[in-house]
């Protein structure tokens, strides 16, 4: 037989001893939910990114990524197009552009430039016949003497080494943030990015991300000032955004 205090103890006790216990589960529950969505779905790289970008989603693994990127790259019938039927109305139009900017003084025939993302090099060969001798392309794919292998994620060139750098593929870049950090670390104290890119609509089944203004790159470029950006009717690109690494 129970005592009336030991009645007593069992009423209070009780639900005491219940909210305790239905606390921890609620509690082991939310953990296990935040943990299992953790590993399942890895913080997304972009999760600090501003929200006038977007990082496509899909690719499985950054050989995927790549992949993708080559298998336009390399197809050889595009290859032979690039570099025959286009090729001329192609570097003749990036030599306005470069001209342009040599006009504003942001290109110099000393620049030693690089371009991202290059290709079969029209680009380098118009900045050539704009008289900007040192210059080197970049890509996956190279194509030499004008493009050299590289990528852009991780850009095999020593901390400081251009004046200039010019690129149209920033939508390419399945880490923004990596591209620009890549170009503030190869550009010289005081060098100039010239970055044409897509604003007003979706770009095209290869890009890697989406953006929609101007406001993710400067955040991007920690290191730098924004000097311009202007409308430009560039190969389905809209918009040039210019850089200039701060010089301290
Ligand atoms: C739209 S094409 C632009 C080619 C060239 N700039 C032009 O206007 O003719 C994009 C280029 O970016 C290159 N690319 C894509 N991802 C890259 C990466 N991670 N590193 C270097 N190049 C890359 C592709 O191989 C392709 O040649």
């Amino acid at each position: 037989m129970k005592t009336d205090l030991q009645k007593l103890t069992l009423i209070i006790i009780k639900p005491f001893i219940l909210f305790i216990l239905l606390s921890l589960s609620l509690f082991a529950f939310i953990s296990f939910q935040t943990t299992g969505q953790s590993l399942s779905k890895p913080a997304a790289p972009d999760a600090a990114l501003p929200s006038d970008i977007k990082i496509r989603p899909g690719y499985s693994s950054y050989d995927a990524y790549l992949n993708r990127q080559l298998n336009k790259t390399l197809n050889p019938k595009l290859r032979q197009i690039w570099t025959t039927r286009d090729w001329d109305r192609k570097v003749t139009k990036f030599a306005q552009f470069f001209d342009d900017l040599k006009r504003r003084d942001l290109l110099f025939n000393a620049s030693k430039s690089l371009c991202i993302g290059a290709r079969v090099g029209q680009e380098v060969a118009a900045l050539k016949r704009v008289g900007v001798e040192n210059s080197v392309g970049m890509d996956l794919v190279p194509y030499p003497p004008l493009v050299i292998k590289g990528d852009f994620h991780h850009q095999p060139f020593d901390s400081e080494t251009f004046d200039f750098e010019f690129s149209n593929v920033f939508d390419h870049a399945l880490y923004p943030w990596k591209f620009v950090g890549e170009i503030e670390r190869t550009l010289k104290r005081g060098g100039v990015c010239v970055l044409h890119v897509l604003l007003s609509r979706r770009a095209d089944k290869y890009s890697a991300n989406d953006l929609y203004s101007v406001k993710p790159l400067e955040e991007m470029f920690k290191n730098s000032e924004l000097v311009e950006v202007r409308s430009i009717d560039g190969f389905g690109l809209d918009t040039e955004v210019v850089f200039r690494k701060n010089k301290n």
